[in-house]
């Protein structure tokens, strides 16, 4: 019988939710898994695509059935993918489940990923588009989780440790 993942990590884009999710999977001697990348896999294209193709509703959807699948399947390390919490039926997978937000202010996400053009929703006024993107998402990320890390001015190693801390 399954026991769901150990520990699923949410947060914005460039929060570390790979690197530290890495790092913990390591630490913890589990599988790393990624809802992003099983999207990629799944589809056979970059998310990118999927968003200029088909629209970001559709990618919702395929996010909340690679969530499912991935939080009926897993007992490692799960990450997310910045958005996944704006779905309500997503949201509602996660109830119950070690869920550990990655936070992170506008300033460091604009130094870290600002400039990043391979990030769909980022590519016209980064400082701007960070700051709606954070107000509209802040309260979602903090109603899902367990605990919250703070990620600003630490390293992966730092956070890692943090969250097997809080854990
Ligand atoms: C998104 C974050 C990305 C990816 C997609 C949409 C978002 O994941 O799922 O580009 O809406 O914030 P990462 O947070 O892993 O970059």
């Amino acid at each position: 019988m399954s026991t769901g993942p150990l520990v699923v990590l949410i947060g914005p884009m460039g929060s570390g939710k790979s690197t530290v999710g890495a790092l913990l999977a390591e630490r913890l001697g589990a599988p790393y898994r990624d809802t992003d990348a099983d999207i990629v896999a799944a589809e056979g294209r970059e998310i990118a695509d999927i968003f200029v193709d088909e629209g970001e509703p559709h990618f919702r959807e395929l996010e909340r059935e690679a969530v499912a699948a991935a939080v009926a399947e897993h007992t490692g390390v799960l990450a997310l993918g910045g958005g996944a919490v704006l779905d309500a039926s997503t949201r509602a997978l996660l109830s119950g489940l070690p869920v550990v937000y990655l936070s992170m202010d506008v300033e460091e996400a604009v130094k870290r990923v600002g400039l990043n053009t391979a990030r769909p929703l980022l590519a016209v006024n980064p400082r701007r588009q960070w700051r709606e993107l954070m107000e509209a998402r802040r309260h979602l990320y903090t109603e899902v989780a367990r605990v919250v890390v703070e990620t600003d001015g630490r390293t992966p190693e730092e956070v890692a440790q943090a969250v097997l801390d809080a854990l």
